[in-house]
């Protein structure tokens, strides 16, 4: 069976063919993104008006490179590629899955109201996906997950730990209260003029030095339940900026390595407290900052400290960043059809599809 994903819900237009064999193995046949980060880059975070036009502008030529790349055939010009996709759709694709939200809602309308056009005029079935869902699905694309298993969904727009007991049953255990960690990494980047988005650039200056003399506080380390918050580490940062009299390289360098400390110190923690309470010995993570090598590794190094003989998955690397193939994935373990007519972004959707 052959699914075609679109995701659209922020800056990424994205599209892929997703094929699922017997036992539900997922093998990616296509996995085309476009993104307008480079025009974000510009003005140092998303308009979501510009991301909404550039959505428009991408998503037909996406959709036709990801179908026409999941056939083994070449295809030369931008009209023979389009009349081969329209037979692909026809022929080979089965269902149509498309991330209805959360996210930017001009975005997202784009990926919907395109996606109800396909599932209409070759009539396939049509199949609504959570984009945090997809986010910790990107897991099941390379691995076989067995249940039960405490998910970590970290990105530019969330910070979420959900307890899932099978594909359908799941518990969220808490999330941010205000920034999410990979907004916190992005504008904490801003005030040291890093370039936009700053996790990645973070990440690598961190990795140039062992020590810092700052310390950050790892907000709600200690609250004792599973939420977080990320808004007064930037305020920190910002205060420590302002008294320095020099913001060298070397004092860029230790804020980045301090600010990374402090945002994976408490994502670390808190999720493996949360297995250890429920007794849960594999962890999923998911999520833009869920790229981040210094956080893969610091889960492996505490969960022993925790006495878990808990199993880590993180997605491969082109899997944690927005893309459509996590969206495949999870559609993949939930076909579960609604007619075109009814479907609908919903920006403001969270963990209750
Ligand atoms: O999942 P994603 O592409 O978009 C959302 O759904 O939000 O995540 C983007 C976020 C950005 O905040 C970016 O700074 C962060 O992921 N990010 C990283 C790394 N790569 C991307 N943060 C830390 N380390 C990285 N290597
Ligand atoms: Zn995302």
């Amino acid at each position: 069976m052959r699914i075609l994903a679109i995701e659209t819900s922020c800056d990424e237009t994205a599209a892929s063919v997703v094929e699922v064999q017997k036992s539900h193995q997922i093998k990616i046949l296509s996995n085309v993104i476009s993104s307008s980060l480079p025009l974000h880059a510009q003005t140092g975070g998303i308009i979501p008006e510009r991301a909404a036009r550039q959505q428009v502008k991408y998503i037909i030529p996406v959709i036709i490179e990801a179908l026409v790349k999941s056939s083994k055939e070449e295809y030369g010009s931008y009209e023979e590629k389009f009349k081969h996709a329209q037979k692909i759709i026809k022929d080979e694709i089965d269902e149509i899955a498309v991330t209805i939200g959360p996210g930017l809602i001009g975005s997202l309308l784009v990926g919907v109201e395109t996606a109800k056009t396909i599932s209409y005029v070759f009539n396939k079935p049509l199949i609504p996906v959570n984009h945090l869902l997809g986010h910790i699905y990107s897991n099941f694309i390379q691995d076989t997950i067995s249940f039960p298993f405490v998910a970590l969904i970290v990105s530019g727009g969330h910070t979420d730990l959900v307890l899932f007991q099978s594909h359908k049953k799941y518990q969220w255990l808490g999330g941010t209260r205000d920034d999410a960690a990979g907004e916190a990494l992005d504008k904490i980047g801003r005030l040291l003029s890093l370039s936009y988005p700053a996790g990645p650039e973070i990440e690598k200056r961190a990795k140039k030095i062992n020590s810092s003399k700052f310390v950050f506080k790892s907000p709600l380390l200690n609250s004792g339940d599973f939420d977080f918050s990320f808004s007064g580490l930037k305020t920190e940062v910002l205060r420590t900026v302002k008294k320095l009299k020099n913001l060298d390289e070397q004092a860029i360098n230790e804020i980045c390595y301090s600010t990374q400390k402090a945002v994976i110190d408490v994502l670390v923690t808190k999720t493996l407290r949360a297995a250890q309470k429920f007794n849960i010995q594999t962890i999923l993570l998911g999520g833009g900052v869920s790229a981040n090598q210094t956080l893969r590794n610091e889960f492996e190094l505490n969960a022993k400290r925790y006495q878990l003989n808990a199993h880590i998955f993180a997605p491969e690397l082109k899997y944690c960043t927005d893309n459509a193939a996590m969206i495949g994935a999870y559609s993949a373990f939930h076909p579960s059809y609604t007619d075109w007519k009814n479907l609908q972004a919903d920006p403001e959707l969270y963990f209750d599809l």
